[in-house]
């Protein structure tokens, strides 16, 4: 796929076909996250995979529109550190929305949808995936092949503010 068709097709998916990842589509979505840039090279994160149903079920809890979760053929969670410097806290995030779309642009590409989820129910994520102290697990992306097994069109007219009116050239 073009990268533009990449990107044009992307797009939040909450309903997978329950059949696993093939191995190479899941090492280069992995690939892809481990790759991406981030603050002074700080790579401020880690990514634990998740990809057993009932993990994923559990996973699926720890918040409120997390429900996608639960039939989705992969999870990756973003771990941070839990930082209270304000400053390190903002870069690890803005990092991870890097590793998050590049995952995500790197599944459309092999014909892997995705969706997201943030989590709230921090202690219980932690548990569930064993974290060490002093970690975060901030927000999951969920992986899968397409309900339905048709392949995703390019979206022509997304749901977005207007091009014009976000767009400012030179000065506001
Ligand atoms: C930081 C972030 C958190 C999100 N959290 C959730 C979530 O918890 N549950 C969910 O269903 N969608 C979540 N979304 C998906 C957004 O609602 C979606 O990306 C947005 O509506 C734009 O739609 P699109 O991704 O299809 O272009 C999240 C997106 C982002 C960027």
């Amino acid at each position: 796929m073009e990268t533009w068709e990449a990107i044009t097709t992307r797009r939040n998916v909450r309903e997978f076909s329950p059949e696993p990842l093939a191995p190479e589509h899941l090492e280069r979505i992995l690939e892809a996250a481990w790759r991406s840039p981030s603050s002074q090279n700080s790579q401020p994160w880690d990514f634990v995979v998740v990809t057993e149903r009932s993990e994923l079920e559990a996973l699926s809890k720890v918040w409120r529109g997390g429900a996608h979760i639960a039939g989705a053929a992969a999870a990756v969670v973003l771990v941070i550190d839990d930082e209270p410097d304000q400053r390190l806290r903002e870069t690890a995030r803005y990092d991870i929305g890097q590793a998050s779309m590049q995952m995500m642009i790197a599944a459309i590409d092999v014909g892997v949808v995705s969706g997201h989820s943030s989590v709230g129910e921090f202690d219980l994520a932690k548990q569930l995936l064993g974290l060490p102290d002093g970690k975060l697990a901030r927000y999951i992306i969920d992986f899968g092949y397409p309900a339905g097994g048709k392949a995703l069109k390019p979206i022509r007219k997304p749901d977005r503010r207007a091009f014009d009116e976000v767009v400012h050239r030179g000065t506001w």
